[in-house]
């Protein structure tokens, strides 16, 4: 996984910001979806994000951890602070090997599931956060990266 985020930190350098395990969470189980909720919560507050705007972040970061148990079995999410032009915020990276995302588009339509889900959790993610990147292709695992910016 290391691995990735440095070949990763090449198309997106802010990613090189968090370190090798600064807050990065496991995720493997529904019990590691509440540990990344907690991390974001509390990174959230570092960065000085409004209550309301932590939540957002820590509702996504559910949604997007939830997805790698059920959709990719295991992955990680690394959760930590930027500073891009000014401003603070916080970034989310989450990355796992599962079967990746055959059609993005279509995975974002509300209402699109290939699990009998309701196939609101990647919409509803991306509307809760300021910015939001699916890098996924039939076969390679797949990457999120969002933002969410204070206060
Ligand atoms: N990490 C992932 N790996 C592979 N496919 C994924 C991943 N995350 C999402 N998907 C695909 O995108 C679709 C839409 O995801 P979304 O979270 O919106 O819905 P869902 O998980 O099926 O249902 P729910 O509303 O319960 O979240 C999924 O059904 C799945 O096909
Ligand atoms: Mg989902």
């Amino acid at each position: 996984m290391a691995q990735r985020f440095e070949k990763l930190g090449r198309q997106f350098p802010f990613v090189l910001a968090a370190g090798p395990d600064e807050a990065c969470v496991i995720i493997a189980e529904e019990f590691d979806v509440v540990t990344a909720r907690k991390q974001a919560r509390e990174v959230a507050q570092q960065a000085g994000l409004s209550q309301k705007a932590g939540e957002s972040l820590a509702v996504a970061i559910s949604e997007i951890a939830h997805n790698i148990v059920v959709h990719a079995g295991e992955g990680e999410i690394r959760i930590f602070m930027v500073k891009e032009l000014g401003r603070d915020g916080v970034a989310a990276v989450a990355a796992d090997d599962g079967p990746g995302i055959l059609d993005i588009r279509l995975a974002l339509e509300d209402g699109y599931s290939t699990a009998h889900g309701l196939g609101l959790g990647l919409s509803s993610a991306k509307r809760l956060m300021d910015e939001f990147e699916i890098v996924s292709a039939s076969g390679k695992g797949t990457i999120i990266i969002m933002k969410k910016w204070a206060p």
